[in-house]
């Protein structure tokens, strides 16, 4: 029996998959993946993950402007991403958040930008996709501060969760906050990684039921074809890993972050 499984976090749109596309999406279908959602760094790259949306059933899609990449914001840019969000197969405002490692856009300005989506995410409806890169403390204040004075009386506090740290890189203290927060984690292909053993640790201790398993295709390829392009369907890589060190049957292990995905996404009635 196949074991379905949920990329919960993935670029499709980007050049790495021009060449042959189809068959990435073919091969995580083939490899159990039933769900897929290609994420937005910018309106140009959410449009085009709406359109991928449109083209393969399993695709879903996330919009929004990534920290990296809101260096030009424009108010009338969250107008383009409020308009592509009322796409039945948008499922999510992502990927937002903070960048400190890159430091190509100045924090105030990336705060500034996440705030606003942040509270158009409340009013839509859509639960968040969060990146967090060196900006854990930073990360944590804003979601608290959203949570406890923007969240409640929204759409989005009628959801389970309201919010995502995909490729979780805290410690077990953030995540417990981040679980006193409503929000869920999503584990990527570094903990699959033979010197991850920080990470390994931390994720035993995670709550199987609080997690969604992602790619981040074409990045964070999971142990062997690290260094190489990822894809979807090396999602089952990283569920197997999770099998491993939660010591649980892998479909066990399908069947809880499958759940607990179509549950963050809405997407009971889909898949
Ligand atoms: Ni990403």
């Amino acid at each position: 029996m196949t074991a379905f499984l949920i990329d919960s976090h993935c670029h499709l749109d980007l050049p790495h998959f021009d060449e042959d596309r189809d068959e990435v999406v073919a091969r995580a279908r083939e490899a159990g993946v039933i769900a897929m959602v290609t994420q937005g760094v910018d309106v140009a790259s959410s449009r085009q993950a709406v359109a991928l949306a449109e083209r393969y059933a399993e695709v879903y899609a996330a919009v929004g402007i990534h920290p990296n990449d809101c260096t030009d914001f424009q108010p009338a840019m969250l107008d383009d991403i409020r308009a592509l969000a009322a796409h039945p197969k948008v499922v999510t405002i992502g990927e937002i958040g903070l960048d400190d490692y890159w430091k190509t856009v100045p924090l105030d300005q990336q705060i500034r930008v996440l705030r606003l989506q942040l509270d158009l995410a409340a009013e839509l409806g859509l639960p968040v996709v969060i990146h967090d890169r060196e900006t854990h403390d930073l990360i944590m204040a804003e979601l608290r501060a959203w949570v406890r004075d923007r969240l409640p009386g929204t759409p989005l506090a009628r959801r389970p969760w309201p919010g995502v740290l995909h490729s979780f890189s805290g410690d077990l203290a953030m995540a417990q906050e981040a679980y006193d927060l409503g929000f869920v984690l999503g584990l990527a292909g570094p903990v699959t990684f033979k010197n991850a053993r920080d990470l390994q640790a931390l994720a035993r201790q995670l709550d199987p039921r609080r997690l969604m398993l992602e790619t981040d295709s074409p990045y964070l390829t999971p142990h062997p074809y690290r260094g190489k392009r990822n894809e979807p369907a090396r999602v089952k890589l990283t569920a197997k890993k999770l099998a491993e060190l939660w010591e649980t049957p892998f479909a066990e292990v399908a069947e809880m972050t499958t759940a607990t995905a179509r549950k963050f996404f809405g997407l009971e009635a889909d898949v």
